[in-house]
């Protein structure tokens, strides 16, 4: 590997999830990973095994088709390596091994707390009791994986020359990468690149191991850190997609890689990424955690390459470098191209998802077409966007268990806003109820609400226009709790947001009830296991 190589960590699956309410689905993470291996990312951090056992089996399915596939085309020769974090425990490390060693190069990824505020406040450990505890399942990790990285957690916040008396210890126990966290975000670039010179320097053997970077958002730093550690000789980046993450988030990838390739002859470095795969996977990541870009998002933002003012308009006519620093294709942001219409068929369809990156076969296919002729219908013009909508609403669809099949709505300044819906039934009957609600959204809500059930509380609700235009697509993801269950997502795509509304909520309530043991109609509530907090 070239010396001046950037190794990409993405944690998107991992530190990702754990930003409030971005919990994604095994289905949804394993599209997700499948991106980031399109994307050339070298390693992606599939999760937490320890935290559930659906944590685990989503690990596990990544590692069994993600972690074993080269992907078609890329520089790297083989499938990306797959890693699961665990805590300095016994238990965390063999789960994360269970969860990850289906792959062909699998890691384990294990952390324990350096700073003095969490050996006294959260662990309740002296020095030496660190040290060795560190060194014992580092040691166990290595027994298990030729391929094992630790995180002094908080590094950001140790006492340096402990954090190298803790780093040598983990090396001599068989570390192959030493990740060192600016867990709360707190060090200034200056300082975080010293850090890093300061472990290269003072650490035993931490030239013949990887050095890597893993910085946190909280005042804004987190990309100019990772940047700063990188000059200063760390050759792995951990970064998230959207520079999504626990509080205010993680490095972002697609900043990150960015600010490599376009200052590259400055910075000296180079990364695997395929960048016009960018805008793409940052959408998904979008869809699928239902936080949304914002628009003055650097890189992926709808704004980033948009031109408003006279005086740029004209600079840009002129030649695109006056105010463009990158070409908007060189991350994917280029025009939605016009590519189907009514009259388009099934290969035609099928054809171009392959191209966007979405292949579909038989069922799944069909089902996708069936909704791009709907589309086509009512849209004159079918999108890049528009398809990858419908595509990816069915690669990450929950289960069908209550569909709906009508929808329909009263509403203005007048009157009640009442909504009337009829939903095919778990029991492949048709059921029928009207409601009255705030608004047209409300009273679909409500009817489905004494329809299905199963009353949930709806946490969130984010609507979005897949192009531009009056006949625009309208995407809705919602977030819904049952009880005290973890929350679920559910997406919708129409023409007409209002059945994207409620087309979303079904599907987070279907996932929901997917989520309990089986009843005829009404299912009953499970328990599901405790999330595993992780800084
Ligand atoms: O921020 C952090 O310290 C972490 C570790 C678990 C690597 O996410
Ligand atoms: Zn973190």
């Amino acid at each position: 590997m070239h010396p001046n190589y950037v190794r990409i960590f993405d944690t998107s699956l991992r530190d990702g999830e754990q930003a409030p309410g971005a919990s994604m689905t095994s289905a949804e993470k394993l599209e997700v990973a499948r991106t980031l291996a399109r994307l050339g990312v070298d390693v992606i951090e599939a999760g937490f095994p320890a935290a559930s056992p659906d944590d685990l089996a989503a690990v596990q399915a990544i590692a069994a088709e993600v972690g074993q596939t080269p992907v078609e085309g890329r520089p790297q020769a083989e499938p990306p390596i797959i890693c699961g974090l665990a805590r300095c425990t016994r238990g965390d490390i063999e789960t994360a091994w269970q969860g990850v060693k289906g792959a062909k190069r699998p890691r384990i990824h294990t952390f324990l707390a350096t700073s003095d505020i969490h050996l006294k406040h959260k662990l309740r450990l002296s020095r030496p009791e660190v040290v060795a505890r560190a060194t014992e399942m580092v040691a166990f990790a290595r027994s298990l994986c030729a391929d094992v990285e630790f995180s002094p957690e908080d590094a950001g916040r140790s006492d340096p020359l402990f954090l190298y008396e803790v780093l040598e210890a983990v090396i001599k126990a068989g570390a192959t990468t030493l990740n060192i966290p600016d867990t709360v975000g707190y060090t200034l670039p200056d300082e975080y690149g010293a850090m890093i010179a300061g472990v290269i320097a003072h650490t035993p053997g931490a030239k013949d191991v990887i050095i890597s970077t893993h910085c946190h958002d909280d005042l804004g730093l987190a990309v100019a850190n990772t940047l700063a550690g990188l000059r200063a000789g760390a050759r792995q980046a951990e970064v998230t997609l959207n520079g999504i993450g626990e509080r205010a988030g993680n490095a972002s990838l697609e900043e990150l890689v960015m600010a490599i390739r376009t200052r590259g002859e400055k910075v000296g470095l180079h990364t695997g990424i395929d960048t016009p795969q960018l805008c793409r996977a940052s959408k998904l990541v979008s869809r699928v955690t239902s936080y949304p870009v914002p628009p003055n998002k650097a890189i992926v933002g709808a704004n980033a390459f948009a031109h408003e003012s006279g005086i740029h308009q004209d600079g840009m006519i002129k030649n695109a470098q006056t105010y463009e620093i990158m070409r908007p294709e060189d991350v994917g942001a280029t025009q939605t191209t016009l590519v189907l219409g009514k009259h388009s068929g099934r290969n035609a369809v099928s054809k171009r998802l392959g191209e966007l990156g979405y292949p579909l076969e038989g069922e799944a296919l069909a089902r996708a077409f069936a909704e791009f002729k709907k589309l086509a219908d009512r849209k004159k013009a079918v999108h890049d966007a528009d398809l990858i909508a419908l595509a990816s609403d069915e690669r990450t669809a929950p289960p069908e268990l209550w569909v709906l099949q009508d929808l329909q709505v009263v509403c203005g300044t007048t009157g009640l806003p009442t909504a009337t819906v009829r939903l095919r039934g778990p029991d492949g009957k048709s059921h029928v109820h009207s409601a009255v609600g705030t608004g047209p959204v409300d009273a679909a809500y409500k009817a489905i609400d004494q329809l299905v059930a199963t009353p949930v509380q709806l946490l969130e609700f984010v609507i979005n226009a897949v192009t531009e235009g009056i006949d625009a697509l309208g995407t809705v993801s919602v977030r819904v709790r049952h009880d005290d269950q973890r929350s679920c997502h559910g997406h919708g795509a129409d023409t007409d947001i209002i059945v994207a509304s409620a087309k979303a909520y079904l599907a987070a309530v279907n996932l929901v009830l997917s989520r309990e043991p089986a009843a005829p109609v009404h299912a009953q509530k499970s328990a599901v296991p405790a999330e595993v907090p992780v800084s």
